[in-house]
């Protein structure tokens, strides 16, 4: 199966299954938007959950806001969004769609990789054992061409877009001879900036409507109350302000399911340092937040740092979390060092201070910042690809399993009374009310064991508990496991310490550096 196609199966399960459902499907769906199903929130809940306790739980620095959506439109003006939160489009003249020019370079630049790589194993295969691949890397005609050619044509991107030239981009495009996807020809327009801020009106026209905007990134709601929280919460730089909400972005280029959204949720935080120590945060928090990733057990070697060629205008070091997903590795998690950019913006902008009396110094400053930004539906997504299996059993059949980690899981447990008769159903309602303030659990008597066993791994509850006959006699029930799918008998009144070990979020926290 390609990865293509694994992708496809995953969008249609997710379906299925009540995780993710195009938006207002009835009418059709709404491009680039998406609800959340049963599964689907759960899952995501228990992300947010997993994230917001790792932040403000496990720091004593950091603690959480919830601001609103709408805020005072100079707050973008003084953020640079208004002038600079902008994608270069170029459209095809003869298909008539529209693309993110820097997407279609990079898409480009991609497949030169691959072509090295190819050229690299097919090399590996026919010198065996004595294949020295620097060399090869070094003196092999055909990877020097393809490599010279690539670095070149990256370096004129970087450059390009950090000199905002739309002309050069538009120039790599036609020297890249890329080609649009779906009419195949060359026939480019020029390249146009774009803002990809939603506006909206506040107020009743009577009075005199204002433009708004419905806020692009939640970072802003943290700075616009830094004050506030470090006075009210007495807080001593360095310290941070986490915040889980959603944001909007007219994404023109929209595409990869939930990957690229036009509604859609992040968790930042704003970490405040004092200048000139910026860099050293930067690096403890990239660690910091790989770790967080990784505790997830997907496989270390599905994660890397992307370091930003082009820096946004608020940013002094920017580093990408890029994972892993059945189309390529792409970015899931964003980390800038964002100086003293937008304090100091809405200083200016407001004409209020935001400093900060540093008691150990005896200096007043405006401070730097750290943030740490991701995705909600990025990470569902992530869970999801990561997770999603197909297998082939002992006895011949087939089933498909989440292997979602089991703190996450949206269900934690089944109960499952073997027959819906003697008084086997009663048994399992007195197990779910054991569990049910502590944990997500689900009760099923319909059909057989084996479909009821599918059905969950389908969701991917990690615990199956099944009520028999022998439960009368002894008060043992079956519990399986949904990875291994390994059966034991346990006691009854076990189960609730069994379940907490299980599927507590603690086994991540644990794993965290
Ligand atoms: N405050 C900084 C900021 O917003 P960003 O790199 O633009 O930085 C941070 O976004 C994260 O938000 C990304 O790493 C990604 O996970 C998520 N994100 C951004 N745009 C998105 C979109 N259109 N759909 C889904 N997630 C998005």
């Amino acid at each position: 199966m390609t990865q293509e196609e694994l992708f496809k199966k995953l969008i249609a399960h997710s379906k299925e299954y009540g995780f993710i459902f195009p938006s207002s499907e009835i009418y059709d769906g709404l491009s680039a938007v998406y609800d959340y199903g049963q599964m689907g929130v759960e899952l995501k809940n228990n992300i947010k959950k997993y994230w917001w306790d790792a932040m403000t739980k496990l720091h004593e620095n950091i603690v959480g806001i919830d601001a609103a959506i709408f805020m005072h439109p100079k707050t973008w003006e003084a953020s640079g969004h208004v002038s600079a939160f902008n994608d270069p489009l170029i459209d095809n003249r003869d298909s008539k769609k529209r693309y993110r020019a820097d997407v279609l370079i990079e898409d480009w630049l991609a497949k030169q990789d691959e072509k090295i790589e190819k050229e690299v194993e097919k090399a590996r295969k026919r010198f065996g054992e004595s294949f020295d691949e620097k060399m090869f890397r070094e003196t092999n005609p055909r990877v020097k061409e393809h490599q010279a050619k690539r670095d070149l044509m990256h370096d004129r991107m970087a450059k390009a877009l950090n000199d905002n030239d739309l002309n050069e981009l538009r120039q790599i495009i036609l020297d890249c001879e890329i080609a649009c996807p779906i009419s195949g020809t060359r026939n480019w327009t020029e390249v146009r900036q774009f803002n990809l801020m939603f506006e909206t009106k506040i107020g009743s026209v009577a009075e005199g409507a204002n433009t708004i905007y419905l806020r692009p990134e939640t970072a802003q709601g943290i700075f616009v109350n830094f004050l506030n929280v470090q006075k009210t919460g007495r807080m001593k730089i360095p310290f941070g302000i986490a915040q889980i909400g959603k944001a909007f972005r007219n994404e023109i280029v929209a595409r990869q399911f939930i990957f690229r959204m036009r509604e859609f949720e992040q968790m930042e935080m704003q970490f405040f340092v004092r200048p000139g120590e910026e860099l050293n945060w930067f690096k403890q928090w990239k660690a910091t937040r790989m770790s967080w990733h990784r505790a997830l057990g997907f496989g270390d070697d599905k994660y890397r740092f992307h370091d930003h060629d082009k820096l946004a205008h608020y940013a002094n070091a920017a580093t990408d979390i890029e994972f892993e997903f059945p189309f390529g590795f792409k970015e899931v998690e964003g980390i800038h060092s964002r100086t003293d950019f937008d304090l100091s913006q809405h200083q200016k902008y407001s004409g209020r201070k935001m400093q900060y009396f540093d008691p150990e110094t005896g200096e007043s400053y405006v401070p730097y910042v750290i943030e740490t930004s991701i995705g909600v539906d990025r990470m569902v997504l992530q869970v999801l690809s990561a997770a999603f299996t197909e297998e082939k059993l002992e006895n011949g059949e087939e089933r498909v399993v989440l292997r979602i980690p089991a703190p996450i899981a949206p269900v934690k447990v089944a109960v499952l009374p073997l027959v819906k008769k003697d008084g086997l159903p009663e048994i399992a309602r007195e197990i779910i009310n054991s569990l049910k303030f502590d944990h997500n659990v689900q009760y099923d008597e319909k059909d057989s064991i084996g479909k009821r066993y599918r059905r969950q791994d389908a969701i991917g509850t990690p615990l199956c508990v099944t009520v028999d006959h022998q439960t009368l006699e002894d008060k043992t029930v079956t519990i399986r496991h949904r990875d291994t799918m390994e059966q034991h008998r346990v006691a009854i009144a076990e189960l609730p310490a069994i379940v907490e070990s299980e599927v507590s979020l603690r086994k991540l926290f644990a794993k965290l550096v």
